[in-house]
């Protein structure tokens, strides 16, 4: 049946969070193996797809002269990879609404990439299966399938692929740095930190405890055991950060780390009351440009009625 529609249709897509991310050596490909478990946190972006006569992007929000509109943002390669499979010709106008912050270590391109091939299968009325959907996410980056799916889940091989872990609910307060970080520098700097300490860099595994915190729901106890093994990359590159990260203990959070290659910083507090506290000293404290209050676990993209 084809359920295509002139009228558009909009996709809803998380952010994400990385409660534990643990890094392997690179790989022959270039790649990292890792053990990521992947939290969804209540930030979103939207897609929405509309019939045109090619494929178009446009995109509003405050960081919108930041995102590339051109076919290497990853909203235009899943509406081209999606058409390709299914022999028909891209075309769609994108328009993404911003509220992901841009090249920060939240996932916004990989969440972009992942609602606009939701919002282009709907609008093409094709009922790919989800198995494919999949698919195409890993083939357009190693955080998209998370994108599509949300809520919590622990990321092997390079992140793609996915086992869904059990969350609780929690509070979170994000710091959003000025500028980006780009991922493969913070990979680059990952590998060149280990080889100037001579360190040997262990097979990357899920942390039980981290596992048994987030299913708790407990957040003293996910406090306790947060790890980012990018973190010491992430401030290698952007010193600055750690100001950022001793703002929002001392202001209350019970926890700070970098959001998965940064340079968003992200603060675990116990409610939503502490989350505002904390938004408003970190604000005030001049280590980061703005902030985002966010609940987690988020739901994955999905198609607005
Ligand atoms: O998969 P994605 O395109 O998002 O990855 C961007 C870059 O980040 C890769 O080209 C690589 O440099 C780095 N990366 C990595 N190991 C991973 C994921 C990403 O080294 N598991």
């Amino acid at each position: 049946m084809n359920t295509s529609t002139s009228t558009g249709v909009t996709v809803r897509v998380p952010a994400k969070v990385n409660v534990q991310l643990a890094v392997g050596a690179a790989r022959p490909d270039g790649f990292h193996d890792l053990a990521n478990v992947f939290l969804a946190v209540s930030l979103f972006d939207e897609v929405t797809a509309t019939p045109a006569d090619s494929l178009t992007v446009s995109c509003t929000g405050p960081d919108a002269d930041q995102v590339p509109l051109d076919r290497t943002n990853l909203a235009a390669k899943a509406a081209e990879i999606l058409a390709a499979r299914h022999g028909i010709s891209p075309s769609v106008h994108l328009h993404i609404a911003k509220n992901i912050p841009v090249a920060g270590g939240m996932a916004g391109g990989s969440a972009d990439g992942a609602a606009a091939l939701l919002a282009c299968d709907a609008l093409w009325g094709l009922d790919t299966p989800r198995a494919e959907l999949l698919d195409i996410c890993a083939e357009l980056g190693s955080d998209v399938p998370f994108s599509l799916v949300g809520g919590a889940a622990l990321g092997t091989g390079r992140g793609e692929l996915l086992t869904p872990v059990e969350a609780g609910a929690f509070h979170w307060v994000f710091a959003v740095a000025d500028g980006g970080l780009s991922t493969p520098a913070v990979f680059r700097e990952f590998d060149r930190l280990a080889e100037t300490e001579g360190r040997e860099i262990p097979e990357p595994q899920a942390s039980p405890e981290l596992l048994a915190a987030l299913a708790s729901g407990d957040p003293d106890a996910l406090a306790g055991v947060l790890a980012n093994d990018l973190q010491p990359a992430a401030l290698s590159l952007r010193p600055s950060l750690a100001a950022t990260l001793d703002a929002g203990v001392e202001a209350g959070a019970l926890a700070a780390l970098v959001s998965g290659s940064g340079p968003t910083t992200a603060f675990l507090v116990r409610d939503p009351e502490s989350a505002l506290k904390v938004a408003a000293a970190l604000e005030a404290s001049g280590t980061c440009r703005t902030t985002r209050v966010a609940s987690a676990p988020a739901p994955g993209a999905v198609v607005l009625a």
